[in-house]
């Protein structure tokens, strides 16, 4: 399956020369790689919106480096589908080995996908699900249990108000989302009505997408105190987002987390949010584990061994108060 080197650098010079790709690692011919014998992978990465997002992209940089048999073609689609779409098909075009897509959207992929296919190119589902057709249009899915998060989210909050004695309490809840369709929102936001459901004293007053981003969350945050004077907790589903909801907060001179007040519940468990843990601002932190690099690499270097992988691969994670 793994093709030379030199096809795709030639395949490269040809397109440089009739209209360059809008690649952001741009691919230059290097003395001597032509003669080495590289995977090369295609990877679309949603964009850089959080924390967990650079930690994610450090973790493939890392891992499909040269010494490690790869060359990486790395394309960061700045938040749009349209230009994930467009790496993808750029991608067939250089003929990559495989495709890794940590996608925006879950919906949508169908006929990209299926190009694809038709090409003869695995792809391998990173971070993000997607819902299309025919499930053999990808190889594999790496990552998180996201509705699992979710859950386990509904269900600490549940225990910590029961132990405050405050099961019986009205509780009036508001939820920053993350981009509205992606499986981080979709997974955590229905895992924690799961839970919500259950419990006749709780309240969602609204949600709202933050867009994984902080300065997106401020906005809502701040429309969310104007709105609603009384709200207990505040679920957001990344760190970044509970940064800005934690801003907003500490201007309107509210009380949150440890201190009493708003409770803050966030996903990631990055390293400043933990920080952000210790010093009692946010409750309770449930991991997104970004380093998938080295499990992407591990299902790639199966497939180049002719073995079978497993469709769906979930990450170990857990979670801090
Ligand atoms: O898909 C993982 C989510 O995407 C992370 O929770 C969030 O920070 C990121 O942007």
């Amino acid at each position: 399956m793994k093709k030379q080197i030199c096809l795709f650098i030639c395949i490269i010079l040809l397109l440089s020369g009739c209209g360059r790709l809008e690649t952001n690692d741009h691919v230059e011919p290097d003395s001597g790689q032509d003669s080495k014998n590289l995977i090369v992978v295609g990877l679309s990465q949603v964009g850089s919106e959080s924390d967990w997002r650079l930690a994610n992209t450090r973790s493939y940089r890392e891992t499909f480096t040269e010494e490690n048999g790869y060359y990486l073609i790395f394309e960061d689609a700045q938040q749009k589908q349209e230009n994930q779409v467009k790496a993808i098909r750029n991608f067939i075009l250089q003929e990559v080995d495989y495709i890794v897509l940590d996608a925006i959207a879950e919906t949508g992929w169908d006929a990209v996908l299926t190009e694809a296919k038709e090409a003869g190119i695995p792809v391998i589902l990173s971070d993000r699900f997607v819902q299309v057709e025919d499930d053999s249009l990808y190889t594999c899915w790496i990552g998180s249990d996201f509705e699992e998060q979710g859950r386990q989210a509904g269900k600490w909050l549940k225990d910590y108000l029961k132990k405050k004695g405050r099961d019986e309490e009205i509780i009036n809840i508001v939820t920053l989302q993350g981009t509205l369709d992606s499986t981080a929102q979709i997974g955590r936001t229905e895992g924690f009505r799961q839970v919500l459901e259950e419990q006749k004293n709780w309240t969602m007053l609204e949600q709202q997408p933050g867009e994984f981003v902080q300065a997106k969350a401020k906005e809502v945050m701040e429309y969310f105190l104007k709105t609603y004077p009384d709200i207990d907790v505040v679920v957001c589903e990344n760190d970044n987002m509970a940064f800005g909801a934690i801003d907003v907060m500490k201007e309107a001179g509210k009380s949150f987390g440890k201190k009493g007040g708003i409770i803050v519940i966030s996903f990631d468990a990055t390293d400043a949010a933990l920080e952000a843990v210790k010093r009692g601002e946010i409750n309770a932190d449930f991991e997104c584990n970004p380093l998938l690099g080295p499990l992407v690499d591990e299902n790639i270097k199966k497939l180049e061994a002719g073995q079978e992988v497993e469709k769906i691969q979930y990450v170990d994670e857990t979670y801090y108060d």
